[in-house]
């Protein structure tokens, strides 16, 4: 039985929207905390199939949602190429860097599939012990947000470790980013092949480009992988969410990929969305995180602007980025009830 997530993907619309969350498996959750202290470190929690499986059911046992993001990380693909990762406590991500030609030198052009199939196994044993009307999502980062963090070895500001490579060095840039172009085609088609319904390309740090590098760092790369993965998996669904992009840009991303969904964070402007996109494609978000914390009336009024706003086009209501770890759980609950109540 295929469920509304993927039927909306496919080109229809519904007076209650499929519903689910990015991050909806985390740390806002007292089951995701307790695996989590299993499986001792972060990346190990990501590469053992059984406790990534498990997560990834959390918060679908627990709320229901209409589809289910398979747990890893953005960062898994620079990981199977070579680059060591590693999470500081309380601060997040770190990589050994690629920042010049020596340290790119060093950097597999064949993803380790010892780490990639453990992604694949988790994949599998998830869609076996999902109900069948829940859709099931795996993902990559887009390459322009993957090296970002892989150029400067850690998460940054403003990202600017990566513009100024990219300006400085730009054949140096194009050759990383034309790496995770190809890595996060493969690693998106081994996905869909272990049994992803539809694939997500996170492009969280596209709001930070000038117009004419967002093009060339931004939508031509993401429309690359969504092309490489169509040459393999002609029907494959493709959701594109290029954060902080602006109404331009998010339209220049999802035509040139041929994306069936694209992720809209709270700052867009969802009427305009409706207006320019028509139903080529479908809009996923875009619930300020924020009002998730604040609860009440505030909850109430934010997801009925969604709601009201996204009325009568392809939405698959969701937040404007990931669920933050303070949320208490009790406003997730109060979302999707009224979400649901049509
Ligand atoms: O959405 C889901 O539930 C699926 C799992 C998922 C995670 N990361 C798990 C995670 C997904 C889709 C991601 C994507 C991701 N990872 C992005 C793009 C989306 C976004 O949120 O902007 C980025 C930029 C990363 C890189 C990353 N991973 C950072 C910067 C951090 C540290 C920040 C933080 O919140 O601590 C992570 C860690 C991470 N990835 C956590 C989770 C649940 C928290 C780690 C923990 O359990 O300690």
């Amino acid at each position: 039985m295929t469920g509304k997530f993927l039927r909306v993907l496919d080109g229809e619309k519904f007076d209650v929207p499929p519903v689910w969350m990015m991050r909806q498996a985390g740390r806002y959750l007292p089951e995701y905390r307790e695996t989590r202290a299993k499986a001792g470190g972060f990346v190990d929690l990501c590469l053992n199939p059984d406790l990534a499986s498990e997560v990834t059911l959390q918060p679908i046992r627990r709320f229901g949602f209409d589809a289910a993001i398979i747990f890893s990380d953005i960062l898994i693909v620079p990981y199977a190429l070579g680059a060591k990762l590693w999470f500081e406590e309380g601060e997040g991500p770190r990589l050994e860097p690629v920042s010049d030609q020596v340290s790119f030198g060093k950097l597999s052009d064949q993803l380790d599939q010892k780490i990639t199939s453990r992604v694949y196994e988790a994949l599998s044993k998830t869609k076996a012990a999902l109900p069948p009307e829940t859709g099931l999502i795996g993902f990559c980062g887009a390459p322009w947000t993957v090296a970002t963090y892989l150029v400067a070895g850690r998460g940054t500001e403003d990202q600017a470790p990566a513009r100024l490579l990219a300006m400085q060095e730009p054949e140096l840039f194009q050759k990383i980013v034309d790496r995770l172009v190809v890595a996060s085609a493969e690693h998106l088609v081994g996905q869909i092949k272990a049994g992803a319904d539809a694939v997500q390309i996170f492009d969280t740090w596209s709001g930070v480009l000038d117009p004419f590098s967002f093009e060339r760092w931004c939508v031509k790369p993401v429309a690359e992988i969504a092309r490489k993965v169509r040459a393999a998996i002609p029907d494959a669904r493709v959701i594109a969410f290029p954060k902080g992009a602006p109404l331009n840009g998010i339209e220049a991303v999802a035509k040139q990929s041929s994306a069936n969904g694209i992720g809209i964070d709270w700052i867009t402007n969802r009427k305009e969305c409706v207006v320019r996109f028509g139903d080529k494609f479908a809009s996923q978000g875009n619930l300020d995180p924020l009002a998730l914390i604040a609860g009440g009336k505030a909850l109430d009024q934010a997801v009925d602007n969604v709601l009201a706003d996204f009325k009568g086009s392809r939405h698959i209501f969701n937040l404007g980025h990931g669920i933050r770890k303070e949320t208490p759980i009790e406003h997730v609950e109060q979302m999707i009830s009224r979400v649901r109540k049509g």
